[in-house]
């Protein structure tokens, strides 16, 4: 499958059958998370699997769906903000180095027919406080990973025409 293809196949799954993910296919996910790129390679992040029904009932709790129940296992990263890169205009990148691990593990799913979505939704104090995170983490995006309910369509992927977002100078 080439990237453009990948690309279209991954959406936000938000109906899940509920089978459990497979070991191999969890480490696999974790490890193109781990290969992400970040900046000056202080790769500030926690990847916190949480699968046992406490930990997902604590998550339920920030997040107040029902689909999201459905999911087997959550991934929740977190931010460091004491390592995370800071230019020196202020501007801190961890957020940044986030998302990219976080869409690393969005497309290994999707890669291995597995489903996923972005959650950045959700009640990160209440999650810090439900998960007694260190100080200096923050909850950035929960991800939901599990099979696809045989009723979940893939979404429109309604996106703006290239024309309106690119500017050649
Ligand atoms: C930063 C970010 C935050 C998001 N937060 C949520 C969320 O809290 N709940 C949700 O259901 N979807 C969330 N999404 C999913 C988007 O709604 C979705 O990616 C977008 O509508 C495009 O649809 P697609 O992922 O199916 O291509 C989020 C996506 C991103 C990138």
């Amino acid at each position: 499958m080439n990237f453009k293809t990948l690309s279209e196949k991954r959406y936000s799954v938000r109906s899940y059958s509920g089978e459990p993910v497979e070991e191999e296919q969890l480490h696999y996910i974790l490890e193109c998370a781990r290969l992400a790129p970040s900046a000056v390679n202080l790769q500030p992040w926690k990847f916190y699997v949480l699968s046992s029904q406490e930990d997902r009932s604590l998550l339920q709790q920030c997040y107040k769906r029902d689909w999201l129940s459905q999911a087997p296992l959550y991934i929740l990263l977190t931010v460091q903000h004491d390592v995370e890169w800071v230019r020196s205009d202020g501007k801190r990148h961890g957020d940044i180095d986030v998302a990219i691990a976080a869409e690393h593990i969005c497309l290994a799913a999707a890669e291995l027919g597995l489903g996923s979505c972005w959650v950045c939704n959700f009640d990160a104090q209440l999650c810090h406080r439900l998960l007694n995170l260190p100080e200096e983490e923050e909850a950035v995006v929960l991800i939901p990973i599990g099979k696809a309910a045989a009723d979940s369509k893939i979404s429109e992927k309604k996106r703006k025409d290239l024309a309106e977002i690119v500017i050649r100078r």
